[in-house]
């Protein structure tokens, strides 16, 4: 028996990055994991990783900007015990730039997305008395970064719904936290730009994803039983000064 062994867990954007090494990780536990994202074939290799770490895992596909695609993901998924809110995107540029569709996507898909599948799973897991939720911030969500308003605003947006989330779903047993990572070397990130980034941080370099995937997966279990409306800096010490 694994700690998380019964479980199951949905990852969104657990094609890539670091949503694959969170499914990787939450089914080394034990869990069964739910493989989210758009692309089939990235989640058919995604779903082989889980399974190569010992895990059990399926592929369902949604595209989270589109609210009735939550709906059926959400039907699709069953009962979630973990859900992990990973998919998300980002922009970055002068704001005089960017467009109302460029900015209406980003909202939709980082924070509306959110918002609907969370709404979707976590009156369920609240009238069975248990469940966890973490969501993915960003340190852009606490520091300013030139051409990252929108970006930031999205990430921002996280932080505050997790603490809402935490006072509307704990007292029935549902733990809601987030986890805000420094600079990540991902398959969708800029190399360029997380090189930069990584210079700023205290530690001087970026993360890989397990390393965002092993806070994920921690908060996840019930190691993790008395923390709830938390935002977890996991990004090298770059928001501690
Ligand atoms: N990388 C960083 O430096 C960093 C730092 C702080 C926070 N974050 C946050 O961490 C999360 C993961 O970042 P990452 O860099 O690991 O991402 P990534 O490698 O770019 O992967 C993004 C994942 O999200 C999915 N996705 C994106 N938009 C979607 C949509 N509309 N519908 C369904 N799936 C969607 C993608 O699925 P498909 O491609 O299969 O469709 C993919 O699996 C994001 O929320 C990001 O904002 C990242």
């Amino acid at each position: 028996m694994s700690e998380l062994t019964g479980r199951t867990a949905l990852v969104t954007g657990a094609t890539s990055g670091i949503g694959k090494a969170t499914a990787v990780a939450l089914g080394a536990l034990g869990a069964t994991v739910i493989v989210h994202g758009r692309d089939a074939q990235r989640g058919a290799q995604a779903v082989k990783e889980v399974e190569a770490a010992g895990g059990r895992a399926r592929f369902l596909a949604a595209d989270l900007r589109e609210p009735a695609e939550i709906t059926r993901l959400a039907q699709e998924a069953g009962e979630i015990d973990i859900l992990v809110n990973n998919a998300g995107s980002s922009w970055f540029g002068p704001t005089a730039d960017l467009d109302v569709d460029t900015y209406d996507k980003l909202f939709d898909g980082n924070v509306r997305s959110t918002y609907l599948l969370t709404a979707a799973v976590a009156p369920a897991m609240a009238a069975r008395g248990e469940g966890s939720i973490v969501s993915l911030d960003s340190m852009a969500g606490s520091v300013g970064l030139a051409g990252g308003a929108a970006y930031s605003a999205t990430k921002a947006s996280i932080a505050a719904l997790t603490r809402a989330w935490a006072a509307e779903f704990s007292p029935s047993g549902v733990r809601v936290n987030a986890v805000a990572p420094g600079p990540v070397y991902s398959d969708g990130a800029n190399t360029a730009t997380i090189d930069s980034l990584a210079a700023t941080t205290l530690l001087g370099r970026g993360a890989k994803p397990e390393e965002i995937a092993e806070v994920i997966a921690f908060l996840s279990t019930p190691r993790a039983g008395y923390v709830t409306g938390a935002t977890i800096a996991v990004d090298g010490g770059r928001t501690a000064v």
